[in-house]
C-alpha cells in the first residue's frame, strides 16, 4: 500500500476538544528490530490490554503561525522535557496531517499505571495522541469511513513508537505484513478478525512488577542493535514462522502449543539482548526465579499459567479466566515475593482504545 492515501488535504481550522483512553499491549510474537521510517523488520502479534491505559485530552485552537506549536501536560503538569519526543513524532505525521500546522495544541495525558512501574506508556500514549487527532481530522472531512480511522490511527501512531500501532483496536492485533493475513501490512496494525477462540476474548495478564526503575537501554537501542547482529536474519525468520504457527493455536484455542510459543518468543527477544554487541541483560533474578515458579506451577497442577516479558525484568503471567482463582492464590502467596514491594497489576485482554 502506498502511503499516500494517508495524505490529507489542508482544511479551514475549527476550535475542537477531544478525549481518548488507549491501552497498552503485550506482544505474543516480538516485534524486535526496525528500519526508517518506523517499519518492523519482521511481524508481531498482540493482545490488547484493558486495565494499562492512558487517556490523552486534546484541545485544537487555531492559529495563524503555520507551524506546529503545542505544549503537553502529565496528570496536570506540564513536562518541557517530554517536548522533544512529540516534537519528533510532529516532524514525521506533518506530511499526513497538513491541517495540524493551523493549530495551536494543548495535549493532557494520563496513565492508568504507576509512572515509575518499568512498563512503558509509549504505546498506549502514542495511541491516544493519534486517536485524537484522528478524531479532528473526522470533524474536518465527516465522509471518512471507520476502517481510514482506525487504520491511520495505527498508521500514525506507528510513526511515534513501533509497538503503538497495535494500541488502537482489540483484542488481539497484527502488525506487520504477514503470509497468514492478506490484509496486514508493515504501516499499520490489524485486528485477528472473527475466527479467535473464545478463551482469548478474556485472556488474563498480571504483571509482575520486578523492578521498576527505568531500564537501562531503552527499546529504540535495543531495536538499533539488531543492525549487523550475527542472528538478525534467522530472528525475523523464526519470528515469521512462530507468528504463521501461532495463528492457527489461537483460532483452535490449543493452550499447550500457545505455552509453547509464547514462552519461546520471549526467551528468544532476550537471546538478542544477551548475544548484541554491546550485549546487555534486562533479566534480574527475579525475572528468572519466577519463570522456574511458573514452570514447576505448570507442572504440578496441568493449569496452563505461562509468562512473556518485555524489555525489562517485569514478568507478564498469562492464563484463562477460569483459572483465575488458584492463580490469584499462586501469586498472593508466592510470586509476589519475587517482586519490588510485592506489587503486581491485574489486566486483561481488552477491546481496544475508545473515546472518553
Ligand atoms: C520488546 O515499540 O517500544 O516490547 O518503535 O523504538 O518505540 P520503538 O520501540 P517499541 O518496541 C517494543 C519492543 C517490545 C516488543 C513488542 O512490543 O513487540
Amino acid at each position: 500500500m502506498n502511503t499516500s492515501v494517508f495524505i490529507a488535504s489542508a482544511a479551514l481550522p475549527i476550535n475542537y476538544t477531544t478525549t481518548w483512553e488507549a491501552p497498552s499491549n503485550i506482544a505474543l510474537i516480538k516485534y524486535w528490530g526496525k528500519y526508517e521510517p518506523q517499519l518492523p523488520k519482521n511481524p508481531s502479534l498482540s493482545f490488547t490490554l484493558s486495565n494499562s491505559k492512558t487517556k490523552t485530552k486534546v484541545i485544537f485552537t487555531p492559529h495563524a503561525k503555520n507551524e506546529i506549536d503545542f505544549e503537553f501536560f502529565f496528570h496536570g503538569i506540564q513536562k518541557p522535557d517530554f517536548k522533544p519526543k512529540l516534537k519528533t513524532f510532529f516532524d514525521r505525521i506533518g506530511e499526513y496531517i497538513p491541517w495540524i500546522f493551523s493549530y495551536h495544541l494543548e495535549v493532557f495525558s494520563e496513565n492508568s499505571f504507576p509512572h515509575s512501574s518499568g512498563i512503558a506508556s509509549s504505546a498506549s500514549s502514542m495511541a491516544a495522541l493519534s486517536l485524537c487527532l484522528m478524531d479532528l481530522e473526522r470533524q474536518l472531512f465527516p465522509e471518512m469511513e471507520t476502517v481510514y480511522f482506525y487504520q491511520k490511527a495505527s498508521f500514525l501512531a506507528r510513526l511515534g513508537s513501533g509497538s503503538a500501532a497495535r494500541s488502537i483496536q482489540g483484542p488481539v492485533t497484527f502488525w506487520g505484513k504477514n503470509a497468514v493475513r492478506d490484509s496486514s501490512s508493515d504501516l499499520f496494525a490489524t485486528p485477528f478478525g472473527t475466527t479467535l477462540h473464545s478463551v482469548f476474548d478474556n485472556y488474563q495478564d498480571t504483571i509482575l512488577l520486578v523492578d521498576k526503575g527505568s531500564k537501562p537501554v531503552s527499546s529504540t537501542q535495543g531495536h538499533n542493535l539488531m543492525h549487523g547482529h550475527p542472528f538478525a536474519e534467522n530472528r525475523f525468520l523464526q519470528a515469521s514462522n512462530n507468528l504463521s504457527a501461532l495463528v492457527p493455536i489461537m483460532e483452535t484455542g490449543a493452550l499447550d502449543d500457545f505455552i509453547h510459543l509464547v514462552e519461546l518468543e520471549a526467551l528468544s527477544l532476550h537471546a538478542m539482548m544477551l548475544t548484541s554487541s554491546p550485549y546487555f541483560i534486562l533479566m534480574q533474578p527475579n525475572t528468572l526465579a519466577i519463570i522456574h515458579r511458573v514452570w514447576e506451577f505448570r507442572k504440578e497442577t496441568s493449569i496452563p499459567l505461562c509468562f512473556t516479558l518485555d524489555a525489562g525484568a517485569n514478568v507478564h503471567l498469562l492464563y484463562p479466566k477460569q483459572d483465575i482463582g488458584v492463580i490469584y492464590s499462586f501469586i498472593k502467596e508466592e510470586l509476589s515475593g519475587f517482586c519490588q514491594s510485592g506489587q503486581y497489576l491485574l489486566d486483561e485482554v481488552g477491546r481496544g482504545a475508545k473515546k472518553a
